[in-house]
């Protein structure tokens, strides 16, 4: 039998739960000083605990010494209802104070650096600078907002462990001092002090051992897991961040979407989040082709079309057929003058003069509109689209280069609200992505191409396009320039794989592929990307000797729980839902990580530093 936790203070009633239960009850609160005000000798507190805020009342009798904000008390009182002129219905407790009997102040505050109590809605309105936050990241997670943060955080990871354990999924950790995995960014390196001169590599992924935990027979792994990247940091990147990592074997990639659908219905819905299953699958070339992202998305469905005819254009007289024209239809868009007003400011600031607008009054607007037979445009446009009152069209003439532009007018509907989402939360596969991307290089005054993995280079690729891939390996033995042709390029880049993403609201937020487990299969593809037989056993040999004890089928996915969180709660930015995030530079601002290290340490790992342009 487990016994009771006597907790020392466990009579304790934290300050936000304090509720009609308690009404002339004794109860003994902790917590910070939130505010408090003396109003002619009797003191009103706002005590605060990381469930939130209660008024506490100390008589005139209670001798006090001098209080300070964020100073830590002890009080015990009576729990009193709160006469309805004073009732404060911004908080939960607002109902109730506390009269206190005793009180004691278990440690004082300095003066704080800022405030915490400022009346602010939500973090993302505080006027203060996020790295005054970082540095001070302590006081930063005093925020109610901010705990809320961390325990949608907290509750996420445990559903998501709930729900893979229910699935037979082992939560198995792999090592941190590992080997260089290849997800693309640059490694963590540690050196060695028992084996001078040698590194290992921090993970970028558990990937190499999540794998050959299949060739081991586990089977369903899955593992919360820190992983560690030395790229450039964004809003939505983070040096160590981490991923829900899945693997599974004898499974189809559409086992893997439906074990990720169910996993985050499960645990969205235990959040009071509610999301549609299926998610739609889309295909990486329809994604590119309608919406110019391999990420749409898809709150705003408002594909890029083709303009079937050729538009005829007169410029200085001259008359030419353009064919290349694309353009988005915003049904409903109804905008009001002034909105229209800023709209053609924008795009005279962005200078993208190749639009037009026009919609169903016949007004036509934009820097071609002389340029072209407004009548023809406008008959086609009501012919192939459902044109109404209040619809606007924009469209662009000319080549492909230009979709960007039409994103941009877009994402500034998007930014400025005047588009409504279809839904809060819009999960979208993307699948069939491209196996290989090409690469320009500037090496000296020449361009050097390169093949390399779109996803990483376990990744199989759609049967179909299997025998495309041996043509190519095949013409790249032949004639390793042939790289430079650019029909060439064209049929590398068609090479489909079984890789797919998962996108929420236009962010990736995870990925994952099929792997490849057929050990000469494996070495024509990094024969393609460009990594030499010596290389691969040095990298990955351990994996490719694995394959030879018998390999099972297998495949998998990470999700980016950082980024997920971040989303659900609204943030553009990951440092918001981790607890001690890093800078753009990598920096932790609370501890000064990374730092110095004595010349001691440097000599016992064989370092000597040098200077680096
Ligand atoms: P990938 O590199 O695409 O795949 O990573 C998976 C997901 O992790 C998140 N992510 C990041 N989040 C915050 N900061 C970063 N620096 C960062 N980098 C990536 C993204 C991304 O979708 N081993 C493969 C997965 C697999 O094949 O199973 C992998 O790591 O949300």
């Amino acid at each position: 039998m487990l016994k009771q936790i006597d907790y020392t203070y466990k009579d304790r009633v934290w300050c936000g739960k304090i509720n009609e239960k308690y009404i002339n009850k004794v109860v003994k609160l902790y917590g910070w000083v939130h505010r408090f005000r003396d109003m002619g000798g009797i003191t009103f507190i706002d005590l605060r605990d990381r469930t939130g805020v209660v008024q506490v009342v100390l008589p005139k009798e209670l001798k006090i010494e001098k209080l300070s904000l964020e100073d830590v008390l002890e009080v015990i009182g009576i729990v009193k209802e709160r006469p309805a002129e004073n009732v404060n219905p911004n908080i939960a407790t607002g109902n109730f104070e506390v009269i206190a009997k005793e009180f004691k102040i278990l440690s004082k505050s300095e003066p704080l650096p800022f405030m915490i109590n400022d009346d602010y809605k939500d973090i993302r309105d505080l006027k203060i600078d996020e790295s005054l936050r970082l540095r001070y990241r302590y006081l930063d997670l005093r925020r109610l907002q901010m705990f809320r943060n961390m325990f949608f955080r907290h509750k996420l990871i445990k559903y998501i462990r709930d729900f893979m354990d229910n699935e037979d999924f082992l939560e198995i950790e792999t090592p941190l001092l590992a080997k260089p995995t290849p997800e693309g960014a640059r490694d963590f390196l540690v050196p060695s002090r028992l084996q001078l001169g040698k590194f290992y590599a921090l993970p970028q992924s558990p990937q190499l051992f999540k794998q050959i935990l299949m060739v081991s027979g586990i089977d369903r792994y899955f593992q919360i897991a820190k992983c560690l990247r030395d790229e450039d940091l964004r809003a939505d990147r983070q040096p160590e961040f981490t991923q829900v990592d899945i693997e599974m074997s004898f499974i189809s990639k559409n086992d893997i979407f439906l074990l990720v659908e169910n996993l985050l219905e499960f645990a969205l819905n235990n959040l009071g989040i509610d999301i549609n299953t299926p998610f739609e699958v889309i295909d990486y070339k329809y994604a590119i082709e309608h919406f110019n992202s391999d990420k749409p998305d898809l709150r705003y469905n408002y594909p890029i079309k083709k303009w079937n005819n050729s538009i005829k254009i007169n410029l200085n007289d001259e008359n030419f057929n353009i064919n290349q024209t694309y353009y988005i239809f915003f049904k409903n868009l109804g905008l009001t003058r002034k909105e229209l007003d800023k709209l053609n400011e924008f795009l005279k600031q962005n200078n993208l003069k190749f639009l037009y607008f026009i919609s169903s009054n016949g007004e036509f607007k934009g820097s071609l509109v002389k340029f072209v037979d407004v009548n023809e445009v406008d008959s086609y446009l009501r012919k192939e689209n459902d044109f109404a009152n209040g619809d606007y069209i924009v469209f662009i003439i000319s080549s492909k280069n230009y979709l960007n532009e039409l994103v941009l007018i877009k994402n500034y509907l998007i930014d400025n609200k005047l588009l409504r989402p279809v839904k809060d939360f819009y999960f979208l596969w993307v699948d069939n992505f491209p196996l290989f991307k090409v690469e320009e290089e500037k090496v000296g005054d020449k361009i050097i191409r390169k093949i390399s993995p779109e996803h990483h280079p376990f990744t199989n690729v759609l049967e179909e396009d299997k025998p495309k891939v041996y043509m190519i390996y095949k013409e790249l033995q032949k004639d390793p320039k042939i790289i430079y042709d650019d029909n060439f390029v064209k049929e590398v880049l068609s090479i489909r794989s079984l890789a797919y993403d998962l996108v929420l609201n236009g962010v990736e937020v995870a990925s994952g592929s099929i792997r490849i487990t057929d050990i000469e299969f494996q070495k024509i593809i990094f024969n393609i990307i460009g990594i030499t037989e010596e290389e691969a056993n040095k990298k990955f040999g351990f994996l490719l000797e694995a394959f030879k004890y018998g390999v099972p089928p297998h495949g998998g996915i990470a999700l980016g729980i950082d980024r997920i969180i971040a989303l659900l709660l609204g943030y553009s930015s990951i440092r918001e839902v981790i607890a001690f995030p890093k800078t753009q530079s990598g920096t932790c601002l609370l501890t000064k990580a990374p730092s110095e290290v004595d010349e001691i340490q440097l000599k016992e790992l064989g370092i000597k530093l040098m200077e680096v342009n």
